[in-house]
C-alpha cells in the first residue's frame, strides 16, 4: 500500500542493501526505479549495461520489495541527441529548438525518436518483463509535462499535414470546416497547410483546435506503442502511467489512459497550489499555504480515478518542500499523513513517496526526500510510521470501492476551446470547474469525473461546468440518464469545428433546457456585480451571458439588472455566469436536494469522503473542531472531535 521512488544510480552500491532494509522496515512495499536511467543503461549506442540494474533489483527483492520498472524515455541521452538532433522539439513560441540538458527534450513527431524510444523500451521489456521481482511498469514519466505536447518542428508539420488529409480527405472540406475564406486563409492542397504558430496575430481557432487534436493524437500514438511493447514481454504485470494535472498535459487523458491497467497521479499539493492560486490574494492563499487547498488534491484524485474508472496509485507524493514552484513552503506537520489518507479515501490503492533520499546534486537538490543527504530521517518519516500503524486499523480498505452518485463531465477538448478563445482574460475553464467541484465537496458530496463518452445512468446528478463542444450522442446520454443536469457557461456553444452552433447556445441541449444565449460579455475580475437568488445577494463575475428564457422555464437566479442568470426546465438547469463560491453552494444545495443526494454540514476547513462503507474526515485547519457523525458510527481512527490537521475514519 506504500511505495517509494528510488534512484539506485544516484548512490554507491554499498548502501543499497541498507536502504532497501530500511524501506521495508518503514512499511514500504513497492519501489519505482529507472525512469531517468537511460545514460546508465546504454552509455553508448547499442552498448547496454544491465549488470547494475540486475543487482539493484535483486537487492530490493531480497529485502522483500516489489519493483515497478519504468521505460527511461523521458531523458534521451546526449549521444542520441547528437546522432539525431531533430529529436529535440521546437518551441512553438519562438520557433527555436529546445535544448539538451534537462528532460523531456523530445518531439512526439520525430520518427527517429519514436524508433529509438521503442527500441530501448523493447530491450528493457525483454530483459525484465518476466522478472519475478518486477510486478508492474510505468511508461515514460509524466508525459507532456514541461509543455512538451506541442512542437513546431518540420516533423510535426509533415505529420500534421498527413493528419489533416486523413481527417478531412478533401481540402475544400477543410477550408469550409475551418472557415478559411475569412482573411484569405484558403489552402489549395494539404501541402500548403502551416502549423498555427508564429503568425502575426491570432490564427484561426479551428486550425488551432485541429493542431491540438493532432498533437494529442501524437502523444497517444507514442504511448500506445510503448504499452503494446511492454505487454508483449511482461505477461501478468500491470502497466500504468504517472499523470500530472490533466490540464497541464494538453492531451486527451482518457485516450492516453485507455490501454493502462490503472492510472497513477503525481501529487504535489503545495507546489501545484502555489501555481494554481498564484493570482489569488493572500487572504485566500495563506491559510492553505502549507496544507494545500482542501479540495485541490482530491480534485485530481477524482479525475485520475475517472480516467480508467478504477482505483489508482499515487506514484509520487510530495514529502516536504519541493524546488520547482514559484514558492516552496514546507508542509505543516501532519500533512504528509493527511494527504496520504486523502488519497486512500478517494480511491488510491498505493501511495508512493518521491523520493527516498534528497539528491545532493543537480536540479532537485532543494527537493525534500524521506531522508536527508546525511541519511538522517526527514520530517515526513514519523508521519509515515504513524500512517503504517493506522493502515493496519483498516484491513479491508482496498476492498472498499469509491462510488459517487454525482458526476462531473470534463474533457481536454473543452479546455482547448476555452484556452484558444478566452474572450475575457479572466475566464478560466479550470477555475470554473474547480469552483463547481469545490462547492460540491464543501457540501460533503462525493464526485466522479467522467468523460462525455461514458454512460451516465445511475447518477442522480450530472454537472457539466463548461463544455462548449456538445456532440449529439452526449446530449442523448444526458437525456437517457434520467439524472438531474446542471450545465455551466459556454456549454453547447460550439460545433466540433469551432464554429458557433446555428441554433445559438446551448445548441443541442436546448432539447433539455430550452433557453437561448443571445450574447456574451466578459468583465474584469475586480468588477464583480450583484447576482440574486430571490432576495439573497451573491456575485457574478468574469463571464455573463444574456439569456432568452421561455415561459416553460423557471428563473432561479437573476443579474442586478433583473435579467435571468440561471434557468431551470424540468430536471435541467443552465447557469449563464461565473459566480462566487457561496452562490454555487446555495444553488447546488437546492439542486442536490431535489435530486435526492445527501449533503452534510461541515466546518469550513473539513472535508468528508466515502470509500465503500468507510467515511473519512479531514481537518485542513490547525484548529481542532467537532463534526456531526451518525450515532451508529464505529470509529476506526479518531473521533468526531478532529485534531488540527486531523484525520478520522468511521464505518
Ligand atoms: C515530478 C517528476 C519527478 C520529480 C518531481 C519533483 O513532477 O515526475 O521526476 O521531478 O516532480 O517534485
Amino acid at each position: 500500500m506504500l511505495g517509494i521512488c528510488y534512484y539506485p544510480e544516484h548512490w554507491p552500491e554499498s548502501i543499497w542493501a541498507q536502504d532497501a532494509a530500511e524501506m521495508y522496515g518503514l512499511g514500504i512495499r513497492y519501489v519505482r526505479i529507472a525512469e531517468f536511467a537511460w545514460s546508465r543503461l546504454e552509455p553508448s549506442p547499442g552498448q547496454y549495461r544491465f549488470d547494475w540494474l540486475d543487482r539493484a533489483i535483486s537487492t530490493l527483492a531480497d529485502a522483500g520489495l516489489k519493483v515497478v520498472m519504468c521505460t527511461p524515455t523521458a531523458t534521451p541521452p546526449k549521444w542520441l541527441i547528437d546522432m539525431y538532433p531533430s529529436i529535440l522539439p521546437v518551441d512553438v513560441k519562438t520557433g527555436h529548438s529546445r535544448g539538451f540538458g534537462s528532460r523531456r527534450h523530445y518531439d512526439f513527431s520525430s520518427p527517429d525518436y519514436f524508433r529509438e524510444a521503442m527500441r530501448i523500451s523493447t530491450v528493457l521489456a525483454e530483459r525484465y518483463g518476466a522478472h519475478p521481482a518486477v510486478v508492474g511498469w510505468q511508461t515514460d514519466n509524466e508525459l507532456a509535462c514541461h509543455d512538451t505536447t506541442h512542437s513546431g518542428s518540420d516533423a510535426a508539420l509533415t505529420a500534421f499535414r498527413a493528419w489533416c488529409q486523413q481527417h478531412y480527405a478533401d481540402i475544400d472540406a477543410l477550408n469550409s470546416a475551418w472557415g478559411n475564406v475569412f482573411w484569405s486563409m484558403e489552402y489549395r492542397h494539404f501541402g500548403e497547410i502551416e502549423l498555427p504558430i508564429l503568425a502575426v496575430t491570432e490564427t484561426n481557432p479551428a486550425h488551432q483546435l485541429a493542431y491540438r487534436r493532432f498533437s494529442s493524437d501524437q502523444v497517444v500514438r507514442f504511448h500506445d506503442e510503448m504499452v503494446r511493447i511492454i505487454r508483449a514481454h511482461a505477461p501478468g504485470r500491470f502497466v500504468t502511467h504517472n499523470f500530472i494535472p490533466m490540464v497541464d498535459t494538453q492531451t486527451d487523458n482518457y485516450a492516453l489512459a485507455k490501454p493502462l491497467d490503472f492510472a497513477s497521479f503525481d501529487n504535489y499539493p503545495l507546489g501545484r497550489s502555489d501555481l494554481f492560486f498564484a493570482k489569488r490574494g493572500a487572504a485566500m492563499f495563506k491559510p492553505y499555504m502549507r496544507t494545500g487547498h482542501p479540495d485541490f488534491s482530491s480534485y485530481y484524485f477524482d479525475q485520475t480515478r475517472g480516467l480508467t474508472g478504477k482505483h489508482f496509485w499515487i506514484m509520487e507524493q510530495q514529502p516536504g518542500p519541493v524546488n520547482w514552484a514559484k514558492h516552496n513552503p514546507r508542509p505543516e506537520p501532519g500533512m504528509v499523513r493527511l494527504w496520504s489518507w486523502v488519497s486512500f479515501a478517494h480511491g488510491a490503492d498505493v501511495v508512493s513517496y518521491f523520493r527516498w533520499r534528497q539528491a545532493p546534486f543537480a536540479q532537485e537538490q532543494m527537493h525534500a526526500g524521506l531522508k536527508r543527504i546525511d541519511n538522517s530521517k526527514a520530517a515526513a518519516w514519523p508521519e509515515i510510521e504513524q500512517l503504517v500503524r493506522e493502515l493496519a486499523l483498516c484491513p479491508d480498505l482496498l476492498q472498499q470501492q469509491v462510488k459517487a452518485s454525482v458526476a462531473m463531465v470534463s474533457t481536454t477538448e473543452n479546455q482547448w476551446v476555452c484556452e484558444i478563445e478566452r474572450q475575457g482574460d479572466s475566464f478560466n475553464q479550470q477555475e470554473v470547474e474547480f469552483a463547481w467541484y469545490s462547492a460540491l465537496r464543501q457540501l460533503g458530496v462525493d464526485v466522479d469525473f467522467v468523460s462525455p463518452e461514458q454512460d451516465l445512468t445511475g447518477y442522480k446528478l450530472v454537472l457539466v461546468p463548461c463544455m462548449p463542444v456538445v456532440r449529439p450522442e452526449f446530449a442523448q446520454r444526458c437525456k437517457d440518464s434520467g439524472a438531474w443536469l446542471v450545465f455551466g457557461p459556454r456549454t453547447g456553444s460550439k460545433t466540433t469545428e469551432f464554429q458557433l452552433v446555428p441554433q445559438l447556445a446551448p445548441g443541442l441541449l436546448q432539447a433539455l433546457i430550452p433557453v437561448k444565449v443571445l450574447s456574451v460579455e466578459t468583465i474584469r475580475p475586480d468588477c464583480a456585480e450583484p447576482l440574486f437568488i430571490g432576495q439573497k445577494q451573491y456575485q457574478s463575475q468574469c463571464w455573463r451571458e444574456e439569456l432568452e428564457v421561455p415561459p416553460s422555464c423557471q428563473v432561479l437566479a437573476h443579474y442586478h439588472d433583473g435579467l435571468p442568470a440561471v434557468a431551470q426546465h424540468q430536471r435541467a438547469v443552465y447557469v449563464a455566469t461565473v459566480s462566487c463560491d457561496d452562490f454555487l453552494k446555495a444553488l447546488f444545495a437546492d439542486v442536490l436536494k431535489q435530486a435526492g443526494v445527501e449533503t452534510v454540514v461541515l466546518p469550513h476547513d473539513v472535508r468528508l469522503a466515502r470509500r465503500g462503507g468507510l467515511t473519512f474526515l479531514f481537518n485542513y485547519s490547525a484548529k481542532p473542531c467537532k463534526v456531526a457523525a451518525p450515532a451508529s458510527a464505529q470509529w476506526l481512527l479518531g473521533s468526531a472531535t478532529l485534531d488540527g490537521y486531523g484525520v478520522a475514519i468511521y464505518r
